[in-house]
């Protein structure tokens, strides 16, 4: 039988914000804790992906850092799951090539990421893009690298938050047509959607939660101080209804701060609901940010301490990962090119 084999992977575009947390990285640490003995773990800054849009060298170096020793600080153990920066396993872009001789193009321009990422309205056609806002090749077909990156690693099982579920089916849809064409080289991957609802911006709270959204006050990070989680809880928008109610389609910005609160109680958002009812917003707001501050104060210490750190910690752990992650796809890839005649 197959053994289990967890990756995952995030861009380094930031620090992480609250929803890459409660969406990804938490429950990357679950199944880490969790594990059967004999389960492989990898989990990846996946900065080749941070290229699709320009980036300045220095900010994606220093990126690249702050995202690695954040992994580490939410409880990733690299004594148990191995990180790694992507673009130090070339095996990634290699079978990122191979793929594309297999991936269909037709999948590829019906997908909606590369529209959302230039920002252009959902009827846009490829020509429309190409001609108005210079579509490059890379964004429009990273979900091959991305199922590059999963397949070399022979996943099978991929946790990510609900808007990745499109992807990973490009993923198994293109594992299945090289297969189908070279043999069963390829698991067939399965989603671990995270139960986490998605989170939201907190000045647009319509729109997920996202690095690029240029409004630093639409997220909290992970590193964010305790004043600055409370200034940015304070001013998120909601609405003038006096009292609170769970509402998502109506209330979207209410609904947003008690389903924050639902992922850290453990209780349903109409049970959070309840147990406000009668009470201002202002009490939901102070309450919020006071349970984002305790959940975050031990992952912001570790941060600051890895960051701190002198002796090359963080360089060895991505080291050793690099090398780990490397030993585990040339087993994929030796397959790979057997199966192709290379
Ligand atoms: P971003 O969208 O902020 O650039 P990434 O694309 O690097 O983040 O995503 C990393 C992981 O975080 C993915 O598994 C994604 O599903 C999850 N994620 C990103 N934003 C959110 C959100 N607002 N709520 C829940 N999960 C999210
Ligand atoms: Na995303």
């Amino acid at each position: 039988a197959q053994e289990p084999v967890i990756f995952s992977g995030i861009q380094p575009t930031g620090v992480p914000h609250l929803g890459n947390y409660l969406g990804a990285l938490r429950e990357w640490v679950k199944l880490q804790d969790e594990a059967k003995p004999g389960t492989k773990l990898l989990f990846s800054i996946v900065d080749l992906h941070a290229l699709t849009v320009p980036q300045d060298a220095a900010q994606l170096r220093k990126w690249r850092r702050e995202a690695f020793a954040t992994l580490l600080a939410v409880g990733l153990d690299p004594s148990r799951s191995t990180v790694f920066y992507q673009s130090e396993v070339p095996a990634h872009a290699e079978l990122m090539w191979i793929l594309s001789t297999v991936a269909s193009m037709g999948y590829l321009s019906r997908m909606t990421q590369w529209k959302s990422k230039l920002q252009l309205p959902e009827d846009t056609t490829l020509e429309q893009a190409d001609a108005r806002a210079q579509l490059r090749l890379g964004l429009f077909s990273y979900p091959v690298l991305q199922a590059a990156d999963i397949l070399v690693h022979r996943a099978t099982h991929v946790p990510v938050g609900e808007d990745q579920r499109q992807h990973l089916e490009f993923s198994r849809y293109t594992a299945n047509s090289f297969n189908h064409l070279y043999g069963p080289i390829f698991p067939i991957p399965e989603a671990h959607i995270s139960p986490a609802k998605r989170v939201m911006s907190l000045k647009e709270p319509t729109s997920k939660m996202s690095k690029s959204h240029a409004d630093e006050k639409s997220r909290i990070i992970l590193t964010d101080s305790p004043s600055v989680i409370q200034k940015k809880i304070k001013v998120a928008l909601t609405d003038s209804q006096p009292n609170i109610t769970y509402d998502p389609a109506q209330r979207p910005g209410v609904s947003n701060l008690i389903e924050i609160l639902s992922h850290f109680e453990g209780q349903s958002c109409q049970e959070i609901a309840a147990s406000f009812d009668g009470a201002s917003l202002r009490a939901l707001k102070e309450h919020v940010a006071s349970r984002i501050t305790h959940h975050l104060t031990d992952i912001r210490e570790r941060y600051v301490s890895i960051m701190d750190d002198k002796t090359g910690y963080l360089d060895s752990i991505a080291q050793q990962g690099a090398a780990a992650a490397q030993a585990n796809a040339s087993v994929t890839m030796r397959k790979v090119r057997d199966a192709m005649g290379l």
